[in-house]
């Protein structure tokens, strides 16, 4: 059966960062999503697309704007009953706050509650898909992956290896991590929508024979991505300098044990030096920006316009609970934030695009969700673009779908997200 749903529509045409926002966007005042299949069979003019499908199913959003679900590319689910932890830089942060909350996810009970929890939340918050860490736990995994799948969700995760500077309980080894990587790996990459993302945490926390077990399991599964941290602090770069002294830089210690890549997702990389920057663009690895986490923890400004305008892909985050919101709009207002602290302000059109498309783009998921065209999983979230009396007062007079959308993007919360859905389904709440 085919669906019709009904209101403003918004789809990129190409990569706002290369070239003018207007040429980068399709807009439709009055449009429509045609969904056959749990994909997207159209975009376009609303009263076309009703006139050539009188059979389907209408649910009409009014002035809602549809638009592709939020993709949250670097997330720690285990996180989410320790966000906003106060007073921290990170290494402080992770041992004092941190670890002791991923300790209580040997108890697959609690992993179950927390991933489902996490999930509803991140729906509510308009985002369909997210990449996410788990904890050392096995558990931590099955539980993020099961819940994902009764919700219907696209989701890519995996388990986090650590095998040193962690407390008991919270080290596996460099066989252990290989070995329960492989199975999860096994058992979930490709199943439904879900895909396995091998996770060493950072150098930091792994030794280098970890890093070489983990090297040799993405040389053995190379369709998988590969997630870590990057250069976020300057003490932590330090830090990784004194445990990895023969490298050449931090990226380096991934580098030197095949952990660079294509398919490899660094999140934070603010504080890169002019060697990383030019092994990164060859190797085309995506660069993950968490602004609430990077203000959160205080780890400094990434300069994303310049590495989206070069053409490196970048994805956006909320870095839950390093970062201190599990919204996307939240999200979009700290990019424009720390833009403007850089003297280089994003276009709304940009920030969308890093939320959506550009997420996708570096999760390698760009022929299947974040965007609105036809031929994608028909992942969606339709926004109120005056879902407070604070909002509505703004955009009373707006001229542009940009003047309309702006204030949402800086002002919004889940009060905005009007509809969220998956595969042309309206999304699932308390799916266990
Ligand atoms: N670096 C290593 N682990 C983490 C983490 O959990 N959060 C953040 N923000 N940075 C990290
Ligand atoms: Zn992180």
């Amino acid at each position: 059966m085919s669906r019709l749903i009904l209101g403003q529509t918004l789809s990129f045409t190409a990569d706002p960062f290369a070239v003018p926002h207007d040429e980068a966007v399709r807009h439709e005042r009055r449009g429509a999503v045609l969904v056959e299949d749990g994909r997207i069979a159209a975009v376009g003019p609303a009263d076309a697309l009703r006139a050539a499908h009188p059979q389907a199913q209408v649910t009409d959003h009014g002035d809602g704007l549809i638009l592709a679900g939020f993709v949250d590319s670097h997330v720690h689910y285990p996180q989410t009953a320790m966000i906003a932890s106060w007073g921290k830089r990170l290494i402080d942060w992770l041992n004092d706050y941190t670890f002791p909350e991923e300790m209580r996810f040997a108890d697959p009970d609690y992993a179950a509650e927390i991933a489902g929890r996490y999930l509803d939340i991140v729906l509510a918050n308009g985002t369909t898909t997210v990449c996410s860490y788990c904890t050392i736990h096995p558990e931590s995994v099955d539980a993020l992956f099961g819940a994902a799948e009764r919700r219907g969700m696209r989701i890519a995760a995996g388990k986090t290896c650590m095998d040193r500077n962690a407390p008991d309980g919270l080290r596996d080894s460099p066989a252990l991590a290989y070995d329960q990587s492989k199975a999860l790996l096994e058992k979930w990459h490709g199943k439904g929508r879900a895909g396995y993302v091998i996770t060493p945490r950072f150098s930091p926390t792994s030794t280098p024979g970890q890093l070489e077990a983990l090297g040799a399991l993405w040389a053995e599964n190379p369709g998988c991505l590969m997630q870590t941290h990057l250069s976020e602090q300057t003490d932590e770069i330090d830090w990784v300098r004194g445990l990895y002294p023969e490298a050449r830089d931090y990226l380096d210690t991934y580098e030197r044990f095949g952990l660079l890549g294509e398919r490899a997702l660094y999140g934070h990389a603010i504080w890169l030096e002019a060697r990383e920057i030019a092994r990164l663009a060859e190797t085309g690895a995506a660069l993950i920006h968490c602004p609430t986490s990077n203000t959160f923890i205080g780890s400094g400004l990434f300069p994303t316009r310049q590495h989206a305008v070069a053409g490196q892909p970048v994805g956006l985050a909320t870095d839950t609970g390093g970062g201190s919101s599990f919204s996307m709009l939240r999200t979009m207002a700290a990019a424009y934030e720390v833009g403007q602290l850089s003297g280089t302000p994003l276009h709304p059109a940009q920030l969308l695009w890093l939320a959506t498309a550009g997420s996708a783009r570096a999760m390698h998921l760009q022929d299947r969700i974040g965007n609105l065209e036809a031929g994608k999983e028909a992942d969606m979230v339709v926004l109120d673009l005056a879902s407070t009396p604070a909002i509505r007062q703004r955009v009373d007079e707006a001229e542009t779908i940009w003047e309309a959308l702006f204030p949402t993007i800086m002002m919004g919360d889940d009060r905005a997200v009007a509809a969220v859905y998956l595969e042309g389904a309206p999304a699932p709440r308390g799916a266990g």
